[in-house]
């Protein structure tokens, strides 16, 4: 009974497996067994199951929204979400009770009507497999063996393929094989949201193409208007008969096969998708009956698809030994299936829960500060495309902001289609089934992790034709949202930025306020106060004639950069206890009783929600949701840290930092992935011994569902990349600035071996190694400039086809 298509031996550092059927698992494992390619990508739900309680299949299509109103809490709402498109897993089977023409069917085979006798995962990493086997047995007592392979094409982002291989282990009969196309979805996947509109698609057509193994289905979205084409062409190697059927919304085609003892048959369905946002295309539905027609078999599939994965693994080898290695590599894996060199052609930016599920609605936040870094080594044509995105909207930031009465462009905190803002206005409390207002909206600080990405692109790239255009305009517009949004405080002799929320989404309000907004974030300052001064540094660096046509074109005046030169000098960040303080008034807050907490709920993870069903507010507490004053020890090496407080006439030494982290670290209850992610950062800079811990968490946080049954709902894209970047920048201290690459290697003992290459200004698979006394560096053979490497006080050119070895100052042990 050997199966047709073998894989490659399992390599148990490349292969996730998931052993027996787990009803209350399903969800977390759709997530992590979801395969994409970056246009695209489909949750590991099994083809078998439709949606339901248990099972939450879902495909979803980068950067396609669609907007809907509903009524919740007698308010009506409007959201945009990333629409789940139609299923084109759907593949079920049956066995039939005799060989007669006049028998009948038993039920379809699920694994929640048929307990599974053997149910088995198998994600391959390394070559972009699902690969998924179960036994069942029909009321005969005759047993049925599955096994199918499952691929999103990497190579063709258009193209997606099922094999299925169906094994009679002890009988000889008849098998019904139903391959279908299901549009009859709705947005169903995350419970928090039931209770809203989520029916996007509509028009749902469906037929027959010409060659008759071939099914088709259309559709468009509610109101977006995007149009969907797919079609499926289902092959077999088992003979028998087959017809099509069409139901509403629902194009099937049956098989009816005969099984021979112990022979495998194979039945294979090849899927096309393409939408009305696709460039070279007539219409969507021909472009998706055409390309699933001129697709080749399953063989020549895999091995394409496989090709297409070695040279992004090629491209971006992180080379950590252990466990930890093997997670950084899933985190790789989805990383590269929500943005992959795809996406360069694409108008999309970067979904915080990937395209692995419907939290949060596929919005796109600031955790493209946690991608981004990471992808301008490896991919920075992707960045590019990431960077454009939010370029293409800054018209729409600008719209914001003037509607806000403020100068220059207001980013949205949630993003989707067209740029403005999709923060919802009302939250559903799961706890109190309360719903609540929502005000993280207020979290302008996004547009500063903008101007961080284009100046980190800036700096890893070189690509000063961005920088002097696109960077320079979106740049120079969140820099005058920020100069105009400070406001002079004459007795403090400071400007201030009140009304705001920090990264820490706890704390919304004061207590008792009536405003929402709390006033002076540390972190939200102390950025914009960065971001005007790179903004300066960049006008002046232009080009003579591009300078004097942007100043033309945004109206800009010497006089206004007179005032973004003082705010940078001059903004205020609040203290307490010879501390930073989160807020102004952080430090008078009340002291939170975590023992209580912790003893009376266990895991306080989402603090907000347990007091809010208490009847109390969290903003009462010194209690923060994440990472927030600790950002900046995330997003600044120790030396420019330093510069930035200087520059702002603050003192902040080594210990008093120190002293920061600490008293941070004990009012954080961590109730976001990306919060023990900038620990894991931050910690072993200043020494701490705990600083593992957070690493395993982060390193944690999706495979073991830390936040409570969130994965199941998508995965956590942010904290997934920071962890790669954790080892690319945070460890090495790797910090691309002003033509050199610079390293400031931080110890942590638990992780002191590893390698990774990069993509370094034209220079391909640039390899790093470190060890606990060195770091080796070798640039491969090209024509290219030597790289300027700089540890330490020294700096060295490393020719092309040369290694260098630098041994690590005493220090870092
Ligand atoms: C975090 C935000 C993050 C968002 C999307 C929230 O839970 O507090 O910082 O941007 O999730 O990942």
């Amino acid at each position: 009974m050997e199966p047709p298509v073998a894989l490659g031996p399992a390599r148990p550092d490349w292969t996730w497996p998931y052993e027996g059927y787990e009803p209350a698992g399903e969800r977390l494992r759709e997530s992590l067994c979801a395969l994409g390619n970056g246009y695209f990508a489909t949750r590991g739900a099994l083809p078998e199951c439709d949606a339901d309680a248990v099972h939450s299949p879902g495909t979803y299509a980068a950067g396609c929204y669609d907007r809907l109103e509903s009524e919740v809490a007698g308010q009506r709402v409007e959201n945009e979400d990333l629409v789940n498109l139609p299923n084109w897993l759907p593949l079920r089977f049956r066995t039939r009770a005799t060989d007669t023409a006049d028998d009948t069917a038993t039920p379809w085979f699920t694994p929640d009507t048929h307990t599974p006798l053997d149910h088995r995962l198998r994600l391959d990493l390394r070559a972009g497999i699902l690969e998924r086997t179960t036994r069942y047995a029909d009321g005969a007592g005759r047993h049925l063996r599955v096994r199918q392979l499952r691929l999103v094409h990497m190579g063709d982002p258009h193209l997606a393929a099922l094999r299925t291989e169906l094994t009679a282990e002890d009988w000889s009969g008849q098998l019904e094989v139903e391959s279908a196309l299901d549009g009859t979805v709705a947005n169903t996947g995350v419970a928090r949201y039931r209770q809203l509109a989520h029916q996007h698609l509509t028009h749902v057509h469906t037929g027959t193409a010409p060659a008759r193994d071939t099914i088709w289905l259309r559709c468009r979205t509610s109101t977006s208007d995007i149009r969907v084409g797919m079609a499926a062409r289902t092959t077999t190697d088992g003979g028998g008969a087959t017809a099509t059927a069409h139901e509403p919304g629902r194009a099937s085609i049956l098989l009816r096969l005969r099984l021979e003892r112990r022979r495998t048959v194979t039945v294979d369905k090849c899927v096309a998708l393409h939408t009305s946002r696709d460039p070279a295309i007539s219409d969507p539905l021909h472009a998706a009956i055409d390309r699933v027609g001129r697709g080749p078999d399953f063989e020549t599939l895999m091995r394409s698809h496989h090709t297409a994965w070695d040279q992004l693994w090629r491209a971006c080898d992180v080379d950590v030994p252990g466990e930890a290695g093997r997670i950084l590599r899933l985190h790789l894996f989805h990383l590269l299936q929500t943005l992959s060199p795809h996406t360069a052609d694409l108008d999309v930016g970067v979904p915080a829960r990937g395209l692995h599920g419907e939290a949060y609605r596929g919005h796109v936040f600031w955790d493209e500060l946690f991608v981004l870094p990471f992808l301008n080594l490896h991919f920075p044509e992707v960045s590019r495309a990431l960077l454009n995105y939010r370029h293409r909207r800054l018209e729409q930031a600008c719209f914001a902001a003037r509607d806000a009465g403020r100068a220059g462009a207001m980013y949205p905190w949630q993003s989707g289609s067209d740029g403005r803002e999709e923060t919802q206005r009302l939250h559903l409390n799961p706890r109190s089934e309360r719903w609540l207002p929502d005000h993280s909206r207020l979290q302008r600080h996004v547009g500063s992790a903008v101007a961080y990405n284009v100046w980190q692109y800036g700096e890893a790239t070189g690509d000063t034709e961005f920088m002097h255009t696109k960077g320079a305009e979106m740049l120079l517009e969140i820099a005058r949202f920020w100069a105009d949004a400070a406001a002079w405080d004459k007795a403090r002799g400071r400007y201030r930025i009140l009304g705001v929320v920090g990264p820490d989404e706890y704390h919304d309000a004061y207590p008792g306020a009536s405003r929402p907004g709390i006033d002076d974030n540390a972190y939200t300052n102390a950025t914009a106060a960065w971001v005007l001064a790179r903004a300066l540094d960049l006008l002046r660096s232009l080009p003579q004639p591009r300078r004097r046509d942007l100043f033309e074109r945004t109206e800009l005046a010497d006089a206004e950069l007179d005032v973004w030169e003082d705010v940078s000098r001059r903004l205020l960040v609040p203290w307490h206890r010879g501390l930073i303080s989160q807020f102004e008034g952080y430090g008078e807050l009340t002291e939170l009783e975590w023992d209580h907490y912790r003893s009376a709920y266990g895991d306080i993870r989402r603090l907000d929600r347990i007091l809010e069903a208490e009847g109390d507010t969290v903003n009462r507490y010194q209690a923060s949701k994440q990472a927030d004053v600790l950002m900046l020890g995330y997003l600044f090496s120790p030396r420019e840290l330093h510069r930035l407080f200087r520059r702002l006439g603050y003192e902040l030494d080594d210990t008093i930092w120190q002293h920061t982290v600490d008293y941070y670290l004990r009012r954080t209850s961590h109730g976001s992935t990306l919060s023990s992610l900038v620990h894991a950062w931050v910690l072993p800079r200043v020494r701490r011994a705990d600083a593992w811990r957070y690493c395993q968490e982060a390193l944690a946080g999706d495979i073991a569902d830390l936040q409570g049954g969130t994965t199941g709902e998508g995965i956590h894209l942010g904290a997934m990349a920071g962890t790669l970047d954790l080892v690319q920048r945070g460890l090495t201290g790797l910090e691309p600035r002003g033509g050199t690459l610079r390293l400031d290697p931080v110890p942590l003992p638990e992780l002191s071996r590893f390698g990774l290459s990069i993509r370094y200004r034209g220079h391909w698979g640039v390899r790093l190694r470190l060890t606990a006394h060195q770091l080796r560096i070798t640039v491969p053979a090209s024509d290219r400039e030597p790289i300027d490497v700089a540890l330490g006080d020294r700096t060295v050119s490393v020719p092309p086809g040369e290694t260098c070895l630098l041994p690590l100052p005493l220090s870092h042990e």
